[in-house]
């Protein structure tokens, strides 16, 4: 049986060199998501790749989920159907005005960027755009949750090399000589651009996030930090928790306890240490009033024809080789 969305066979996906890591990001995504959505809530989820994550969403029990679609909507063909209606939308979240886009569509209760906050830090102007927009459509008392790499680790793991790349035998990260200093100045933290490797999964230009400047910018936008943790922390502090680690065994990042002995190499998990985790909320108190005016938008079943392509939003530069990383998170 063929998986449209990669086109690769299920076997082929099973064997994939970092198929305990995609296990391993999903457990992480869901238990956010599990963490923070509501019965009802109605969810904006920006870069949402191909849309894997809408599943978890389903769990969740939200109400409505409008997604920033970026990638090719073939697995939708399968036609899943979802417990709320949603609406895949192609397009450059951090450069369209989405208060604009989406101005009937908001408020919303979750935003969520799993995996590509990072893509907006290489101009200030576009980092700003990314935040104005989570901000301008969350609720007061909303929730931003994401993922993005943890500058910090890449930045150490620099440190400790002779020259200007590192990695191992799944992934691999190369500076430019311009940064042989390996000095990072706060005045200038947009456009520290290097390029990612991830077998498998991801082969382009990313930038490093400062979280301390990110929580910053945040600040200026009104998102709060609830908490930021770097993967093996949350690894570590949501495996404590019976349904958390009934969650893992399932999804079978670890092998499932049982038969199935497979499990994370020690490559894998070093990928997962480059990655961390944060939780921003929306200042203020959630006005109830506004609830439900959104009900019903979107559809219970999405395909490839559903995507919608807002001339308002679509911008040839950045999204065109962005959308070209075949990542696949799920
Ligand atoms: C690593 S993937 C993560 C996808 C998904 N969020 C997940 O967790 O499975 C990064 C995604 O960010 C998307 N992306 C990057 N920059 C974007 C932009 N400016 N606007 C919309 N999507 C963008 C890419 O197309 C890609 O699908």
């Amino acid at each position: 049986m063929k998986n449209a969305r990669t086109n690769q066979t299920l076997e082929e996906r099973e064997a994939s060199p970092i198929i305990h890591l995609k296990k391993l990001n999903n457990w992480i995504k869901s238990v956010l998501i599990q963490l923070y959505a509501r019965r009802g809530d109605a969810v904006l989820d920006l870069a949402c790749g191909k849309g894997g994550d809408l599943i978890k969403w389903d769990k969740a029990k939200i109400e409505d989920c409008r997604t920033r679609y970026n990638g090719d909507a073939d697995h939708h063909q399968r036609r899943k159907k979802f417990t709320f209606p949603a609406r895949l939308i192609c397009g450059d979240c951090f450069e369209a005005r989405l208060d604009r886009v989406l101005a009937n569509d908001g408020p919303f209760d979750i935003c969520s960027c799993q995996f590509a906050m990072h893509y907006s830090w290489s101009t200030e102007a576009r980092a700003r755009r990314a935040l104005a927009n989570v901000s301008a459509l969350l609720r007061p008392g909303g929730t931003f949750i994401g993922t993005m790499p943890d500058a910090n680790v890449i930045i150490k793991k620099l440190r400790q090399v002779e020259g200007m790349a590192f990695g191992n035998g799944v992934y691999w990260i190369k500076f430019d000589e311009e940064f042989s200093d390996k000095k990072f100045k706060s005045s200038s933290p947009f456009g520290i651009k290097y390029k990612f490797h991830l077998e498998d999964a991801v082969d382009c230009p990313e930038w490093i996030v400062p979280f301390h400047l990110f929580k910053s910018l945040a600040e200026e936008y009104d998102l709060e930090l609830v908490f930021v943790k770097n993967s093996h922390e949350f690894v570590h502090e949501y495996m404590k928790k019976p349904e958390h680690i009934e969650l893992m065994r399932r999804l079978g990042a670890l092998g499932d306890g049982n038969q199935d002995q497979s499990t994370l190499s020690p490559d894998e998990w070093e990928v997962a240490y480059l990655y961390l985790t944060f939780v921003l909320k929306k200042h203020g108190q959630p006005d109830r009033t506004q609830a439900n005016s959104r009900k019903d938008k979107g559809q219970m079943q999405i395909s490839k024809e559903d995507v919608i392509k807002d001339k308002r939003i679509m911008t040839r530069g950045p999204l065109r080789s962005i959308d070209n990383i075949g990542y696949e998170a799920d």
